[in-house]
């Protein structure tokens, strides 16, 4: 069932009428670029086929229901978070508010196809879709700009996760059958042509603790680049500094720095040789680029976990062009890049050596790029 239809007929059974509004926005997967769209460098995701769905219709407070636990929760815009679904809700409608486009109140119904704690950005896929859909109840359309905006200050101001702007930025702006190559430090976006298909091999670890290992190492980037300033006056992200800085920053920056900064200087330049490689159809090349994104990932950034070592390990071994962990990391999933021919093959048997090592099966699946947030027309039906 599509994300707009489970989450049109939530609204109708929690609140005994139709929504007015529905509009819904992808996950994402990134292929490559991790940890640099906080350092002002590249980043190379991919929109999923699986959405998320908001539902909505106009009532005179604040109401939210979500198919995870189906309990209807009444919102106050003006209370204090809830550390749960809800706070990302809410940061949309308060953000929505302080731009005059919110409405006075609202029923919202949210479902979905989005694995939640996977770090396929299932909470920007939430947040762009609902600022859309929310906007629109009032009455307005946002541009796309300010809907990134709007999705972007819900999850890092109010909710506090320091997350950059690729997740959010995918959800609003991809193009079905393309990768977006979004150059964050000056804000350029590329489409690269992409028509085949990822497949995202889930490690069942959540990383919902993220936003924890998630700040520390923003902390971690924002101390190096005051420190490499001091060298530098004019640097404004670390992903300006070149490979042939590196022994220099080596000089001048204390252990854990060093590592961090060469994990973004490095994911720089094989993130952009990625996009290259793409636009030429050379899979190989690509996947050879997400592997060495991984070892960079482990060894530098610190920032995977044993069960996606071994995945990435096995799907090579049998095969694949290339995986790497993707998303923020710490548990997730893993996206995986394979020759069509041999794709049934090579996922078989990564997943019976990850059942042989640890007991139990990876939820796999494949996707091919799709397209950013939309209006959807309410499906007709009961309700
Ligand atoms: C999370 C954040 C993104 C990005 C990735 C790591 O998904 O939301 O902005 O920083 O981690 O690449």
């Amino acid at each position: 069932m599509s994300s707009a239809r489970l989450a049109t007929s939530l609204f109708a059974t929690s609140f005994a009428t139709r929504p007015t509004v529905v509009g819904s926005a992808p996950g994402r997967v990134n292929l490559i670029g991790e940890h640099t769209d906080y350092n002002g460098g590249p980043v190379l995701p991919v929109a999923l086929e699986r959405r998320t769905s908001v539902a909505a219709g106009p009532w005179n407070c604040w109401q939210a229901v979500t198919s995870l636990d189906g309990t209807v929760h009444r919102l106050d815009l003006d209370g204090p978070l809830r550390h749960d679904w809800t706070d990302y809700l809410v940061g949309v409608a308060r953000e929505l508010r302080a731009r005059g486009a919110a409405p006075a109140g609202a029923r919202v119904a949210v479902a979905g196809t989005v694995p939640v704690g996977a770090g396929l950005a299932s909470s920007a896929a939430l947040t762009v879709a609902a600022a859309r859909t929310l906007a629109l109840l009032a009455g307005r359309s946002l541009r796309t700009a300010d809907l990134v905006d709007v999705a972007f200050r819900a999850e890092h101001d109010r909710v506090g996760v320091r997350c950059g702007r690729m997740d959010q930025t995918v959800a609003a702006q991809a193009e079905r059958g393309t990768a977006l190559l979004f150059e964050t430090g000056i804000g350029t976006l590329e489409r690269v042509p992409f028509g085949g298909r990822l497949w995202i091999v889930e490690t069942g670890l959540s990383h919902r603790l993220a936003g924890g290992e998630l700040n520390q190492r923003r902390r971690e980037c924002d101390e190096a680049l005051e420190l490499c300033r001091a060298w530098r006056p004019g640097l404004r992200f670390l992903a300006q500094l070149a490979p042939a800085d590196l022994p220099e920053v080596a000089r001048r920056l204390p252990p854990p720095l060093l590592p961090r900064v060469r994990h973004v200087v490095t994911e720089t330049a094989r993130t952009r040789a990625a996009a290259l490689a793409l636009a030429a159809g050379d899979l190989a090349a690509v996947g050879r680029l997400l592997v060495e994104g991984h070892q960079s990932l482990r060894q530098d950034y610190r920032s995977t976990v044993p069960e996606a070592d071994f995945l990435v390990e096995r799907a090579v071994a049998h095969g694949a062009f290339g995986a790497r962990l993707t998303g923020a990391g710490w548990g997730g999933a893993v996206v995986l890049l394979a020759p069509a021919e041999r794709e049934s093959r090579i996922l078989a048997g990564t997943s019976r050596d990850f059942g042989d090592r640890f007991g139990r099966v990876p939820e796999a699946w494949s996707t091919r790029a799709s397209a950013g947030v939309r209006r959807e027309a309410p499906p007709a039906g009961p309700g």
